[in-house]
């Protein structure tokens, strides 16, 4: 079970610690489906859905792309790709024998990008996913069409028809309309989740599956966990944590938490983070700004600025309890290195040490220091963290006074390249 250890931050709160009852309004709020956006709120039980509706079909589909394609392109930008990337990475960080390579194209108008993507696929046998729940988003839009026209090309039109699935929304759209039109294999981005809540659907659990990912352990892992986390108590993990924050922002002027991790392969589950906080709360001119850091690289890039610049920071630590693996310091003879003093001790053992004087560091230059602690770093952590992180977010959003399912702001930059770029329609 996952936990949260706000003591790294005490001397911000008072006796009684953060605003537990606007966490538990914000909560009621959510659940009940009674504030702005409850149209979107379908994540809260969109495991049990997938459980019942898509996730044989997804695992079958899974097991066909394995079987046959050395590479899966995954097309898609924001929600429908980084959850899906932040999974691979943290859980199949180097692929096994007889795991495909998983491709993410479509997040980027860069041609330098998409030629290195070109190489990387070279003649390996392939199949593409391709992720929009709009069918409209210009980057996996284009880059779409370009890696249908390689896949037409090598297989036929007609058996590449079998290696393209399609995820999108139900009913409508340009990708449904040319899905239905060519009989692709479809899945659904459900209506009432949006882009940044769906990993844990066919948008994120196909490619996971397809990277030999157990995705029928992830979805009950994270039923399980969104099932402890109803709890209405302090003690629910995600009251804590969207109270500390909210708290640390409104109270302390910490408008800027950073998100670190000690494993290099969490990079991109913070990016999906990113997006999910960014997304829900920066509007109407209030949101905490997200950023994140990986450590112990960047203490030695970032480190001076977190110690000792502007006291506008708030730190949040996600770790694993236990590692999968383990090493042990060898002895070195004369010790030219000097390092003997070490010698035998776990490099968990060591990393461990490191993180505390990392933490006592901070906490004394004014940083406060929330904890998130999952059990390892495989499906079940995985899914205990998706979740967690979820409904903290929606908490915190309905505790900040936002909607936190929507992003009018994404429409803007887009008018713009549309009309510059004349389209028809868009004037
Ligand atoms: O969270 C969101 O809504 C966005 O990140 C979208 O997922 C992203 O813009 C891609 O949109 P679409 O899936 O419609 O192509």
């Amino acid at each position: 079970m996952l936990k949260v250890d706000l003591s790294g931050a005490k001397s911000f709160f008072d006796a009684a610690g953060p605003d537990y009852a606007a966490a538990a309004a914000a909560h009621r709020t959510l659940a009940e489906k009674t504030g702005a956006g409850a149209d979107f709120t379908g994540w809260l039980g969109l495991p049990q859905r997938v459980k019942e509706e898509e996730l044989k079909q997804i695992i079958a589909a899974a097991n066909r792309i394995r079987s046959r394609s050395e590479v899966l392109v995954v097309v898609g930008i924001g929600g429908s790709y980084l959850g899906a990337k932040g999974a691979i990475e943290l859980l199949r960080p180097k692929p096994k024998a007889g795991d495909p390579q998983i491709i993410f194209a479509g997040n980027s108008l860069s041609p330098d990008s998409l030629s290195v993507l070109l190489e990387e696929l070279g003649e390996k046998d392939f199949e593409i996913n391709v992720i929009s729940k709009s069918g409209t988003t210009l980057e996996p839009a284009l880059a779409f069409r370009m890696f249908r026209g390689l896949l037409e090309a090598k297989y036929g039109p007609e058996k590449a028809k079998k290696r393209i699935v399609a995820t999108t929304d139900a009913r409508r759209g340009v990708l449904k309309g040319m899905a239905d039109e060519e009989g692709w294999e479809t899945f659904v981005v459900p209506d009432d989740v949006g882009g940044r809540y769906s990993v844990l659907s066919a948008v994120g659990l196909l490619p996971m599956a397809a990277a030999g990912i157990d995705a029928a352990a992830v979805i009950d892992a994270a039923i399980a966990s969104f099932a402890a986390m109803d709890q209405r108590s302090p003690e629910n993990p995600a009251w804590q944590y969207a109270a500390a924050r909210q708290h640390l922002y409104r109270q302390a002027g910490k408008s800027i938490e950073i998100l670190a991790c000690y494993e290099p392969t969490f990079r991109y589950m913070a990016e999906w983070w990113k997006q999910l906080y960014g997304e829900s709360e920066g509007k109407n001119g209030i949101g905490i700004y997200p950023a994140s850091v990986e450590y112990n690289a960047d203490l030695h890039s970032m480190g001076q600025y977190v110690q000792d610049g502007p006291r506008t920071l708030m730190e949040t630590v996600v770790s694993f309890r236990e590692p999968l693996t383990d090493f042990s310091v060898p002895f070195a003879m004369g010790d030219p290195d000097q390092l003997n003093y070490l010698a035998g001790r776990k490099l968990s053992d060591i990393a461990r040490v490191a993180q505390e004087a990392v933490k006592a560091a901070h906490i004394s230059g004014g940083v406060p220091n929330l904890e998130v602690i999952a059990d390892k770093r495989d499906e079940v952590g995985f899914a205990e963290l998706v979740t967690f992180f979820e409904l903290a977010c929606g908490i915190s959003g309905y505790m900040s006074g936002v909607n936190p399912f929507d992003q009018p702001g994404v429409e803007a930059y887009k008018k713009n390249m549309f009309r510059l770029l004349e389209k028809p329609g868009v004037e």
